[in-house]
């Protein structure tokens, strides 16, 4: 009974994986939970209501409206009676119109409404499901927060792999019972920004001001937030590192203005933002448009101006309960400069990178940190990024809940 008492509205939508929803309504039963079931008019066709409201002991919702006494048939309070919403099977269209906020009908109602985690379990032609206008719903609802709970692979009509048929019931719980279980995943429902890379700041069409950053530590950050059920909004530089989870949304970006604007665009609807990114500090102040030629006889100078400090433009619109986390690397009276940029950022913690620990710092895929506070510091060994990701995230979750 590890779902014991737990209260999961299941939706269904109307794809052919939808017989499979009787086996996940009985599972989920089985676990313990009382589930109310909605599903769109599609989705009848699919599986009759009276098996489901069978299955489920409790009434199914379909219309907005009960068609004998006309009365309202209420969103909002199954949106706040619920603990989880798993919708599942999510068809192409849904999965569009939950990105959208197309509310047409009870089905993505109730999601908007919802105010719990959010499961969604994609199951569609792998050819739809490899589309990009699909992928880049389904980024967009792991922006939000939402879990998705990956699909199974198959073989394309190009002969390639691919990803669409839904995930099996068991396996479906399963992702439900760890996410919702608060020692595992503590970060279900909760959306965390994350700056990654260097920027790219341009001279001219064929050449830019860069820095040496990676990117590493930035996405072992995205990949464990996203373990532990946060939805995660990476905004990379330009990085050569893939990221895997699929509760990661990247944005890719060149230069510090594009950073500074997809940061302000994604903070309001984050818990929490850290910003790893190695940002240029400045900028070149008129950037050629044609390729500048040289001249062996003559020297040149660029005119460089500061760039914004995204990092701080988060600290002062930052809302009561949001957590903005930044790094520092030093090489000299490490803590007392960390300790200024801590107050003049208006940031939670910082993560000092000590540039004289040898394997810590840039390229490495080792790092040695020292996280500092309001209340003072705690020094970190030397350990892999991952592990260093960990040790971030766990303080970021004591803040959190
Ligand atoms: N940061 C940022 N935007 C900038 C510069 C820095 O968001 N334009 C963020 C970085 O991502 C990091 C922190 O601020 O979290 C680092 O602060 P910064 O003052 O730039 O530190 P250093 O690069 O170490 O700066 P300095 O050269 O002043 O030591």
């Amino acid at each position: 009974m590890r779902l014991k008492g737990k209260h999961i509205v299941l939706g269904i939508t109307g794809g052919i994986a939808a017989y499979k929803s009787a086996v996940l309504c009985r599972l989920l039963i089985k676990e313990g939970a009382e589930v109310k079931v909605v599903m769109t008019p599609n989705a009848t066709e699919f599986i009759t209501p009276v098996t489901m409201a069978t299955l489920s002991k409790n009434s199914v919702l379909i219309d907005f409206f009960k068609h004998d006494d006309g009365s309202w048939n209420s969103h909002v309070d199954l949106g706040l009676w619920a603990d989880a919403m798993l919708v599942a099977p999510a068809t192409a269209s849904s999965i569009g119109k939950m990105a959208n906020g197309i509310a047409d009908n009870l089905l993505i109602t109730t999601y908007l409404s919802c105010k719990a985690p959010v499961f969604v379990a994609p199951a569609m032609d792998l050819d739809m499901m490899a589309h990009p206008s699909t992928q880049r719903n389904i980024k967009q609802l792991a922006s939000y927060g939402n879990l998705i709970i990956e699909p199974e692979s198959g073989e394309l009509a190009s002969g390639l792999e691919g990803k669409g048929r839904m995930a099996e019931p068991e396996s479906i719980v399963n992702f439900l019972v760890d996410a919702l279980d608060p020692k595992k995943k503590s970060l279900a429902g909760k959306t965390v920004l994350i700056t990654a890379g260097p920027t790219y700041e341009k001279i001219d069409p064929v050449r830019f001001i860069g820095n040496f950053s990676t990117g590493k530590m930035g996405f072992a950050l995205a990949e464990v937030l996203a373990g532990q059920g946060a939805g995660v909004v990476l905004i990379a530089g330009p990085v050569h590192i893939k990221c895997h989870h699929p509760n990661i949304s990247r944005i890719d970006v060149q230069s510090a203005i594009e950073m500074q604007q997809k940061a302000l665009e994604h903070f309001s609807n984050c818990d929490a933002a850290i910003m790893s990114a190695a940002v240029a500090d400045y900028r070149v102040d008129q950037m050629a448009n044609e390729k500048i030629k040289h001249d062996k006889n003559q020297s040149i100078s660029i005119q460089l101006v500061p760039n914004p400090d995204i990092a701080a433009s988060l600290g002062q619109i930052k809302k009561e309960g949001q957590v903005l986390v930044g790094f520092a690397l030093e090489t000299h009276n490490e803590q007392a400069h960390a300790q200024k940029k801590l107050v003049e950022k208006n940031l939670d913690f910082i993560v000092l990178n000590s540039l004289n620990t040898p394997g810590a710092g840039f390229g490495h895929d080792t790092n040695q940190i020292t996280i500092i506070d309001s209340n003072g510091f705690e020094a970190f060994e030397l350990k892999s990024k991952t592990e260093v990701a960990q040790d971030i995230v766990h303080r970021l979750i004591r803040l959190l809940n």
